[in-house]
């Protein structure tokens, strides 16, 4: 670690030529720890447990959250109760144990007995202590100053004035709202915690989760082994976007090609899984309309609840929290949450589907852990190599880890080329076309087009799209028909291709805006005559 005195500028933004950087001195000063855990982690409230974990009165957890020692304890009336971990007499940690059920608590030094709320029920010696002794409050365990949750997350917070719960999370309810909705009844916390370290700076926890942009590069052993297993994965791109939820809460949601117990399907899980995951998909189309049950089963969500939580509702659903040893040093704390009452089958493959990915020993999070201590290692130059250039998005209105073009298309677009002889209207499942794709094959056409081993477009050739006679056709329901006139010129290597006819296209609304439900490129030319090829996107 390297100390390098007063922080002069944690960040370089210059919008006008897109940059965003970030000093690493944020990464390795001590003195910036310092001032974090003064003025966040004392300050905002912080995870510290699951309701379903305190399931029955006496249920109790001891935790360590943002550097202190909480006891978490149901009390007989149901209540639940964050207590400072400490013996009011001389400061004993008063519960020793992870995890229990309890009628009281008995601190083991002098004996000193306290209820499931902290109060001093008795202690030996009594009658040497003055006699409204016990009513001082300073005589029971010590409360949390707050404690509220939603959904079942129950967060604390050391500063008794801050907000509540409710309007520091803000958006992120609706987040939580679409994870827990998955649940018919309730979430729960599976049994077993899964607790590791690493030797890198906490912040650094908190981007890798809601950076899309490494899943192909680190967790590319991951993709093939899922390949390689029966069947393989499920025909879905990896597509999507992060967002900014305010006041440090961000969220990544996605589409991903890896089975979700609730509910996308793949061919490993065979036809008892289709079965089940059918049943489960219509539960809640029956519970919350279609829309909202696509967006609960088929998208991947990576919640980020500043400072120190992320919630990861992908092939599993994991409950992260991480805190700082040092500024080059973090534990970490995770859990799987899932339905309460789903299936033997559905628990199983969840688990299953958990540890392929996730935790220590999954085939993902180790790279995920290697890679943020290479970056921890990388900033012992921080002194002369300054800062992390994460200019990516900088500039654009729709920042994305994939091709933003893709964006205006919904999510069952088609995209037609019909060959030159045919009827306008044709159907590509009977007729011969020169592209018919689907929105999968379309995300997949353009991913091949950056790489360089497509090779009629690589060293990348230049287009330009001319636009013209733009015109409503028809309104079909809320739909738009549109045509226009297109001209395209394609250059590479001195030849330069043109391209011309009209579009057709389908337009739905949605979210203020318009997006493309099927674009059919009627070529005026006769066939891809002289062209020979068309490897672009008309
Ligand atoms: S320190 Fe707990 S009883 Fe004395
Ligand atoms: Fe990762």
């Amino acid at each position: 670690m390297n100390a390098i005195g007063p922080m002069k500028t944690a960040l370089l933004i210059d919008e006008s030529k897109k940059i965003f950087k970030v000093s690493r001195q944020a990464f390795v000063d001590p003195v910036i720890l310092d001032a974090e855990r003064a003025q966040i982690f004392d300050k905002c409230w912080l995870y510290l447990g699951h309701s379903s974990e305190l399931a029955k009165p006496g249920d109790f957890v001891t935790r360590q959250v943002g550097g202190r020692g909480i006891l978490f304890a149901r009390d007989g009336k149901g209540n639940l109760n964050a207590m400072l971990n400490t013996c009011p007499h001389r400061g004993t940690q008063v519960c020793r144990e992870k995890h229990g059920s309890a009628k009281s608590f008995q601190c083991f030094y002098h004996g000193w007995v306290f209820g499931l709320d902290g109060t001093l029920r008795s202690q030996p010696g009594e009658a040497s202590y003055a006699e409204d002794f016990k009513e001082r409050s300073t005589s029971s365990m010590q409360q949390v100053p707050r404690l509220e949750s939603y959904r079942d997350f129950n967060f604390i917070c050391f500063d008794k004035n801050v907000e509540s719960l409710s309007d520091y999370l803000g958006p992120v309810r609706e987040y939580l709202d679409v994870i827990c909705d998955q649940a018919e009844t309730a979430m729960t916390i599976v049994g077993g915690t899964q607790e590791y370290s690493m030797r890198a700076n906490w912040k650094l926890l908190t981007e890798n989760s809601i950076d899309g942009y490494h899943a192909l590069t680190t967790h590319a052993t991951y993709l093939n082994y899922l390949k390689a297993t029966t069947g393989g994965l499920a025909q879905v791109a990896f597509e999507g976007s992060a967002r900014d939820l305010g006041k440090g809460h961000a969220v990544l949601e996605y589409k991903a090609p890896w089975g979700r117990p609730v509910a996308q399907w793949i061919p490993s899980w065979g036809e008892d899984g289709k079965r089940e995951l059918s049943r489960l998909y219509d539960g809640l189309v029956n519970r919350f309309g279609k829309e909202r049950a696509d967006r609960i089963a088929t998208f991947n969500r990576n919640l980020f609840i500043f400072p120190n939580l992320v919630i990861n509702d992908i092939m599993a659903v994991t409950v992260r929290t991480y805190y700082p040893a040092a500024p080059d040093f973090m534990n970490i704390s995770a859990w799987a949450l899932a339905p309460k009452e789903e299936t033997e089958w559905a628990r199983k493959y969840r688990l299953f589907n958990f540890l392929e990915f996730l935790g220590p020993g999954g085939f993902a999070t180790p790279d995920d852990v290697e890679a943020l201590e290479q970056c921890q290692r990388g900033f012992r130059n921080s002194s002369e190599a300054q800062w992390n250039d994460i200019s990516k998005g900088m500039g654009k209105t729709n920042p994305s880890y994939d091709d933003e073009w893709l964006e205006l298309f919904t999510d069952d677009a088609i995209y037609y080329v019909p060959a030159t002889d045919l009827a306008v209207d044709a159907s590509p499942d009977n007729n011969l076309f020169y592209i018919a794709d689907d929105r999968f094959r379309l995300s997949e056409r353009v991913k091949r087009l950056m790489k360089r081993t497509a090779h009629a477009e690589f060293p990348h050739s230049k287009t330009r799209h001319l636009v013209s006679n733009v015109r409503i056709r028809k309104r079909i329901g809320d739909d738009l028909e549109v045509s226009s006139a297109f001209i395209t010129y394609r250059t590479k290597d001195g030849v330069t291709d043109v391209y011309f006819g009209s579009n057709r296209y389908r337009l739905v609304p949605g979210n203020g805006t318009f997006r493309i439900k099927e674009k059919r490129c009627l070529l005026d030319s006769e066939g891809l005559r002289a062209q020979g090829r068309v490897s672009i996107i008309l």
